[in-house]
């Protein structure tokens, strides 16, 4: 019998929360982290009595009461609610599209008038049957105003390369809100934790044994020795040693300045919607908590190719990128005492609240399936 009946690589949230299931359930868990810091890129750090989220804004959201009530067991949630600005060429909108963002672009004040007016920007491309790419698609479901100022200039700095470049699928509708609602999710609930997401963290992580600055990769004979069953929450083509190629993202490079002003712009999220400005957007960490700090910290976000120095942040779910996958896939169903789980090892895009119902599962399965080989 080995040391650990379960060795877990990565303390994000699929790790952490995995970890806390099976600890509870009286199974022996070690952690092992590669960064100096435990959370993943929920991480937040306290600067200047400010939660900084220092791998990009991160925002709670869900519809399932099972996820929301399991975070709030750790933790209480503030009452945020995320109500992104656009600044395109410093005339301000509000996101998502809604009658506010309407009557800003055309002075329109009830849905008649707004539906009206979005139906004359589109009715210029009815002659385009089947988009060839997002350029075409977003001037068919929204028209000229809406992509010039709102879509265009934001999504091609997101993807580093021109919008007739960009695959049409990427927007195959545009939801428009005939209300004056400018609550981004549609979700039942919303909040950021108070105290921040590490804190979270270290609630669910309790008293588990965790080892950072430790790469399991670097030593995995060593580590798989010493535990019945790991759970992998690292990037899936780097466990296979790239055997099939490596896999693309996109990345981003964050630069935060420390402010002498208690507000900077009035709100946690404005996103630059020009294609001049560089970065796309600027998150003001203190309003994601009401905070009333006399300094405020603001971080640009610049989108980037993904290389070895910087973070990967946004799976490429092209047809390359999706091929190179299955592949490590199916590789990975060979190694019955591993689970591949979160979303570097599942080469996906997950919101929290699905990474958290991942790992409830993949426990769920474990224990009741009873199927690790001990
Ligand atoms: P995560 O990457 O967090 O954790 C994996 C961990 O494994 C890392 O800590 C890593 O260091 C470690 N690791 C990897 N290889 C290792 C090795 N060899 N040895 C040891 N450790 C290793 N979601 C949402 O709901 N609302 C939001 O607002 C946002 N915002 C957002 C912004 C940005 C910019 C991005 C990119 C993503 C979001 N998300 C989000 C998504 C959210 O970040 C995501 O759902 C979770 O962080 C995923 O948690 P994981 O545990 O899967 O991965």
């Amino acid at each position: 019998m080995k040391e650990y009946d379960y060795l877990i690589v990565g303390s994000g949230l699929f790790g952490s929360v995995f970890a806390h299931e099976m600890h509870k359930a009286g199974k022996k868990c070690l952690i092992l982290e590669k960064r100096e810091h435990i959370g993943g890129n929920v991480y937040t750090e306290c600067v200047e009595g400010i939660q900084v989220h220092k791998y990009g804004a991160h925002i709670f959201h869900t519809s399932n009461k099972k996820i929301w009530d399991y975070v709030n067991s750790f933790v209480e949630f503030n009452r945020y609610t995320n109500t992104p600005i656009a600044n395109y060429k410093g005339e301000l909108y509000n996101l998502p599209f809604n009658m506010n963002t309407f009557y800003q672009l055309w002075g329109v004040k009830t849905p008649t008038e707004a539906k009206k007016k979005i139906d004359e920007q589109r009715a210029s491309y009815n002659h385009i049957k089947e988009p060839k790419n997002l350029e075409e698609q977003a001037l068919v479901l929204a028209g000229e105003d809406i992509y010039t100022k709102l879509i265009k200039g934001y999504t091609e700095k997101q993807w580093g390369r021109p919008a007739t470049r960009i695959p049409a699928f990427i927007i195959r509708r545009l939801p428009f809100r005939f209300t004056f609602d400018n609550n981004y999710f549609n979700d039942t609930y919303q909040g950021i934790p108070i105290g921040g997401y590490t804190n979270l963290i270290q609630k669910i992580i309790g008293d588990i044994e965790i080892k950072t600055n430790t790469d399991y990769l670097e030593n995995k004979d060593y580590w798989d020795g010493r535990a019945n069953k790991i759970v992998y929450t690292g990037k899936i083509d780097d466990f296979f040693q790239c055997c099939f190629g490596k896999l693309d993202y996109r990345s981003l490079r964050f630069e935060m300045e420390i402010l002498d002003i208690d507000n900077y712009q009035g709100n946690s999220v404005v996103n630059y919607t020009e294609a001049d400005v560089p970065f796309t957007r600027i998150i003001e960490h203190k309003h994601f908590e009401f905070g009333t700090q006399p300094k405020t910290i603001i971080t640009r976000e610049y989108p980037q190719d993904k290389s070895d120095d910087n973070e990967a942040y946004y799976p490429i779910n092209d047809e390359h990128n999706q091929m190179i996958y299955q592949k490590y896939q199916e590789l990975a169903t060979q190694y019955v005492h591993i689970i591949f789980g979160g979303r570097l090892a599942e080469y996906k895009y997950y919101d929290m609240h699905q990474v958290i119902e991942q790992a409830l599962n993949a426990s769920k399965v474990e224990l009741e399936g009873k199927n690790h080989d001990k």
